[in-house]
């Protein structure tokens, strides 16, 4: 199959008995602009983050500029990483395996691209106005009202592209991963628009239209949720495509897969209180948010558990493949951070560990572990099926 894979050969539609076969190729090329977005924005967002932890050990590394400084270059890598790297890394393989799950290409290249482009630029001016001081003060909502208003056209832009394709698809069913990536990509529109409601007072200056508490709940709601379907159903998904690729075996259970789908997107909702004990929040609603959170642990651990059986029999090609070890990694990641998680939502132990290292380390332990491992694994795949040539290195790979 060449890179924008032909299912039928050019020219006049094969008849087999006299009937026409349906004609059909994959778009390929969006797969390969996301995939080298998600290995630049990797680049600068982690470099980013290495700065700033020069700068924690040494204010040197302020370089003393305010420009430059720990308070505008951490949201500049948290930003980086989350939404163009691991963005980019669900875009690139969300494509790629929605096209062959529903044996149909994209519904519109030119969403695709302008969904690529959008993106892009919401990212470009996003590296601009953070270093620059321009920001809502909202964690991971730092970005202000017209780059607000762009991210929702851009994003409604992509939910119509994918679910254009899911009505012209050719096969019936609807496979897991589908699920996960349609329960992202509605609730991120969902969280996205309504924590950014605010009155603009200049062309980089608004106020939220919600106030105090209100605003905090609000914000802690978005922000818990867009760990939980930027960070998690996404990588989800593309588990549930790249890893019985990768280990050439079907899921360990497809009813687990559904089982914990629905209790995980019902149950996380609720937990974003977890991020205000001990604040003016009610006590009760912290109390939710901690049962919730505790409760949350089942449907995790359903996926962590139903990625790890997917390699029953194939662990002896762990030991040979990169890849399987990337994702091995991640998964594993994924069980300790939500291991993690919810002990980390227990009142008496979020007395303890807020305000310290402990939430940085659980933080990447999810962020780098999970979404990190899951992202060169599915690179690694895909290089050679969208470029049509082996990766350059299988040693570099290991080393990696
Ligand atoms: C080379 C890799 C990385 C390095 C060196 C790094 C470094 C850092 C540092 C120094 C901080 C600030 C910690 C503090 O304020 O005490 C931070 C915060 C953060 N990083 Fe990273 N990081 C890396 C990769 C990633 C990745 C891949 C992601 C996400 C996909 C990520 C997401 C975050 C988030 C969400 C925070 C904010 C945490 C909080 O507010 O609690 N990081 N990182
Ligand atoms: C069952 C799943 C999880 C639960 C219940 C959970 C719970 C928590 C709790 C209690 C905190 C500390 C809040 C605080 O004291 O400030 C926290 C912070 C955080 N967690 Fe998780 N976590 C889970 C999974 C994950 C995963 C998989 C990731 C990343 C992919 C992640 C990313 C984060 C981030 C970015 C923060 C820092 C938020 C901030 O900026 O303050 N979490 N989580």
């Amino acid at each position: 199959m060449t890179p924008a894979t032909s299912v039928a050969a050019a020219g006049a539609a094969p008849r087999v008995s006299g009937v026409a076969l349906d004609r059909f190729s994959y778009d390929d090329a969006i797969v390969r602009k996301f995939l080298f977005a998600t290995l630049i924005w990797g680049v600068v967002g982690m470099v980013a983050g290495l700065l700033i932890a020069l700068q924690l050990a040494n204010p040197i590394f302020n370089l003393g500029l305010e420009w430059t400084s720990f308070g505008r270059l951490r949201p500049l890598h948290t930003n980086a990483v989350i939404f163009a790297f691991a963005g980019n890394a669900f875009f690139t393989g969300c494509y790629y395996s929605t096209q062959r799950l529903l044996k149909a290409r994209m519904f519109s290249d030119g969403l695709s691209n302008f969904h690529f482009w959008g993106w892009q630029a919401i990212i470009v001016s996003a590296a601009l106005t953070l270093p620059f001081g321009f920001t809502q003060a909202k964690e991971y909502a730092e970005l202000e009202w017209p780059i607000d208003i762009a991210i929702a056209v851009v994003w409604v832009a992509f939910a119509v592209n994918f679910f254009g394709t899911l009505v012209k698809r050719r096969e019936r069913h609807i496979y897991v991963a589908l699920w996960f990536y349609i329960a992202s990509i509605v609730t991120v529109a969902i969280l996205h628009i309504f924590n950014n409601l605010s009155v603009p007072a200049g062309f980089l200056k608004s106020y939220s239209i919600y106030a105090g508490v209100q605003d905090a709940f609000m914000q802690w709601w978005y922000g818990h949720n867009a760990v939980a379907f930027f960070l998690t159903t996404p990588f989800l998904g593309l588990m549930y495509y790249f890893m019985p690729k990768a280990a050439e075996g079907p899921v360990f259970s497809y009813k687990l897969s559904i089982l914990h789908f629905w209790s995980l997107v019902f149950m996380y909702i609720w937990a974003g209180p977890h991020h205000l004990h001990y604040t003016a929040l009610p006590e009760w609603a912290s109390t939710v948010g901690m049962l919730f959170s505790v409760m949350l642990w089942a449907p995790s651990w359903g996926g962590m558990i139903n990625g790890l059986l997917t390699l029953r029999g194939a662990w002896h090609k762990v030991a040979q493949d990169p890849i399987l070890k990337f994702f091995v990694v991640g998964v594993t990641a994924y069980g300790m951070s939500t291991f993690e998680g919810p002990m980390l939502s227990i009142k008496s132990v979020n007395a303890l560990a807020h305000y310290t290292d402990w939430i940085i380390a659980h933080v990447h332990t999810g962020a780098l572990g999970w979404n990190g491992f899951m992202t060169f694994g599915i690179v690694y795949w895909l290089l050679p099926r969208v470029f049509q040539a082996p990766v350059f290195s299988k040693k570099a790979m290991e080393l990696h």
